[in-house]
């Protein structure tokens, strides 16, 4: 569903990041990426999600050379198909949790039939989660924990093809993060959701089906051991 083609990307201070890194990603992986702080995890994720462009190298969504799309094109597709959750967790402040979730939905061009069914969805998956009794809460009245589950839902509820997860565990504790964890699994399972998760976590990774190191601006798949 995605190839990333060659991909190179160098910043100014910096010097090359990604050095003409290459990935097929088919529908339905649960990929990893693991490597040092710096190695160029987040640039990467950015670069699949339009956040950021390559300076050369090519990508392709669905047999479709998306590097080409103009600014209207990269939203579109990023909101039709991508789903995000940063490490800092990005809730809006002066939104309750619930109308923090169902931002997506406004910015998404779709009927009122099909708008009100993702509301119902959004709400399962909150019950799922369990933060449904938080709802009318504002994001400095929940937990870390509590905000991550609430940014995944956020993520989620445009029923994107592909989630691109940047160290999703990073500021929980290691309950919370199993079951952002196995959650992210379920996602995965039951809806057919392509995961891409970076993260330093040994443990998150070891969930997913393929995992990969990220080094001197390439991917090395890892193989045997964890399970
Ligand atoms: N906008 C930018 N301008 C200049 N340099 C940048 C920019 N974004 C990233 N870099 C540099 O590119 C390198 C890779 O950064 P990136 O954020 O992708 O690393 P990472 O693997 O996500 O690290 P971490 O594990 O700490 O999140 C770093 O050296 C960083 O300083
Ligand atoms: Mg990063």
């Amino acid at each position: 569903m995605l190839e990333i083609k060659n991909i190179t990307k160098s910043f100014q201070q910096r010097g090359v990041v990604l050095n003409e890194l290459t990935l097929t990603v088919n529908e339905g992986d649960s990929i990893s990426i693991a490597g040092p702080s710096g190695s160029g995890k987040t640039t990467l994720l950015n670069i699949i999600g339009l956040l950021d462009r390559p300076d050369s190298g090519d990508l392709l969504f669905r047999g479709v050379r998306i590097l080409d799309y103009d600014q209207d094109s990269s939203a579109s597709y990023r909101n039709k198909n991508i789903g995000f959750v940063f490490q800092e967790h990005l809730l809006l402040p002066y939104l309750t949790v619930k109308e923090n979730i169902l931002l997506p939905l406004l910015a998404s061009e779709i009927s009122g039939n099909e708008f009100d069914k993702r509301v119902e969805d959004a709400e399962e998956m909150m019950k799922k989660t369990g933060i449904t009794e938080l709802a009318g809460k504002y994001p400095d009245q929940i937990s870390g924990g509590e905000a991550q589950r609430a940014t995944l839902v956020r993520a989620l509820v445009n029923r994107p093809s592909i989630l691109l997860a940047d160290e999703p565990t990073g500021s929980l504790d290691r309950k919370n993060a199993e079951n952002l964890g196995d959650l992210l699994v379920r996602m995965n399972n039951e809806y057919g959701i392509t995961l891409i998760v970076a993260t330093h976590s040994a443990e998150l990774a070891g969930k997913m089906k393929l995992r990969y190191n990220l080094s001197e601006g390439k991917l090395f798949q890892v193989t045997g051991m964890q399970k």
